[in-house]
């Protein structure tokens, strides 16, 4: 078999109580206990004159390193995070933009390197809240991402759950967020090891009197427009803990303990915005999950039609469709700035297959389903350079049903390719029966009655026609769909 290559361009502990629903690796709660709402009035008095400049934080900011394994469901995905909550969910924000077709990366520990126990997936289609943003800045920021393979990760130590009780948090209970987000506020400096850092809840009705018009330009982003969809989270007066850069679409939790001694973190708040990071008087926006939850949970099972646990649905991850057409496997291995990186089939002017990546040393392996007789595109961006200890450099390769059609390797250098390439004709086909005698003469009209009884013996002769049509029904089955 030959294909034809046509050009190549170039912790604060309490007991989870009632109201919860048990879900795959997600117990839906009302988050426990909710202590006495604290006096916002205080922050007040604290802030009162101008808003003191920045200092110079480090870390989430002001965190520290997370242990191997110790937020299991924390997702990386493009410049954001997310949390896992479903095996094939992913929880994030709206306002990341569409991040179909993004590599995510599973129980993150090290940032952009698969490590402790990490996977990575695809997401595979992305939806954001439809009223987003509609009334005040940054409203109902969700968005969840189907993956392209359901994941199985350990949930010995620690449980996920989504808080359905809109009380909860409050009191100025502590909270934890954690991230792979910038370490300061406009910093270029992004950690190796995600982050962790405690934050106090602050009062909705505080946190909506913050007037951040007298010294910024509007739109305000704390005046009138925190609503019940959203929670703030921060030191109001001496600042210097907060989420920031990168950190959007991650989960703030309240931690829990359950009745067996098990840690149950309860999905308050994903990181939304803030002005600036760390800054006194201006605590960290979260989209509060209990507003989002119906949203989450209906388009989770109508729509998406997950098999976390709390559809009741009864999905189960369909098997992957065999492939009825040419099989395009290609490998691309990536050794460096993997964000830079993306790979995408075309056919006509349609793009069938797009991957945009972020795991560094890393080869990734795709499968695509192809039609017969068909030119292709293929592209690649991105890519150059070699890891830190040179063992792996960027390069990559096609092959269809098992015979290469392009192989790069040990390309030390960023590259952008494009080239195309044909697929093969439909395979003849095959009959079981042979046919014992060739036609004679060609049929002289239709036939006018329908047959009263089922043919007692084979035909002893081949329509005209058949194998053409044959061939044109094979080589139009779907193609769009592939397994990676
Ligand atoms: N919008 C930011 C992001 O996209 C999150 C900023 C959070 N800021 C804060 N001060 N807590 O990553």
């Amino acid at each position: 078999m030959k294909y034809f290559l046509l050009s190549i361009l170039s912790i604060t502990a309490s007991s989870v109580n009632s109201k919860t629903t048990t879900i795959f690796d997600v117990v839906v709660s009302d988050g426990g206990d909710s202590p006495e709402a604290a006096d916002s009035q205080d922050y007040f008095a604290t802030r009162a004159g101008a808003v003191p400049a920045p200092k110079d934080f480090d870390r989430i900011v002001g965190g520290e390193e997370i242990g191997p394994g110790d937020y299991p469901y924390l997702v990386q995905l493009g410049n954001s995070g997310g949390s896992l909550i479903a095996p094939d969910l992913v929880l994030s924000v709206a306002h990341a933009g569409n991040r179909a077709n993004d590599q995510v990366h599973i129980s993150v520990y090290e940032t952009n390197t698969l490590s402790a126990g990490s996977q990575e997936r695809y997401c595979e289609e992305w939806i954001a809240h439809p009223s987003f943003d509609d009334v005040n800045f940054f409203d109902l920021d969700f968005a969840l991402c189907k993956l392209n393979k359901p994941v199985t990760i350990d949930r010995s130590r620690i449980r996920l759950v989504l808080n359905e009780d809109a009380a909860v948090p409050s009191g100025g209970e502590d909270l934890i967020i954690i991230g792979a987000g910038a370490l300061r506020e406009d910093g270029e400096d992004f950690p190796d090891i995600v982050q962790e850092v405690i934050v106090p809840e602050v009062n909705n009705t505080f946190c909506n009197q913050i007037d951040d018009v007298t010294d910024f330009s509007p739109p305000p982003i704390y005046l009138d427009v925190i609503n019940e969809n959203k929670l703030c989270a921060g030191f109001v007066e001496e600042g210097g803990k907060d989420s920031c850069q990168g950190d959007s679409g991650g989960p703030l939790i309240k931690r829990t303990v359950d009745s067996d001694g098990s840690i149950v973190d309860v999905l308050v708040g994903i990181v939304s915005y803030g002005r600036g990071c760390a800054r006194p008087g201006f605590p960290g926006v979260y989209a509060r999950t209990s507003a989002g939850v119906d949203w989450i949970k209906d388009t989770a099972c109508n729509t998406l039609q997950s098999t976390a646990s709390f559809c009741d649905n009864g999905a189960v991850a369909p098997p992957p469709e065999p492939c009825q057409g040419p099989e395009l496997t290609y490998t691309v291995a990536i050794a460096s700035d993997p964000q830079d990186v993306f790979t995408r089939l075309e056919s006509g002017r349609r793009t069938i297959f797009f991957r945009r990546y972020l795991i560094a040393d890393y080869v990734n392996e795709h499968k695509v389903c192809l039609e017969y007789d068909r030119e292709y595109k293929f592209e690649i961006v991105g890519g150059g350079g070699c890891s830190g200890d040179g063992s792996l450099c960027g390069w990559f390769s096609l092959s269809i049903d098992g015979v290469t059609i392009f192989e790069g390797n040990g390309r030390e250098y960023s590259f952008l390719e494009s080239f195309t390439f044909q697929t093969l004709s439909a395979p003849a086909v095959s009959f079981t029966t042979t046919p014992t005698a060739s036609a004679t003469l060609p049929p002289t009209g239709f036939p006018t009655s329908v047959p009263t009884s089922v043919p007692t013996s084979v035909p002893t002769s081949v329509p005209t026609k058949t194998s053409k049509s044959t061939k044109s029904t094979k080589s139009s089955k779907k193609t769009s769909k592939s397994s990676v």
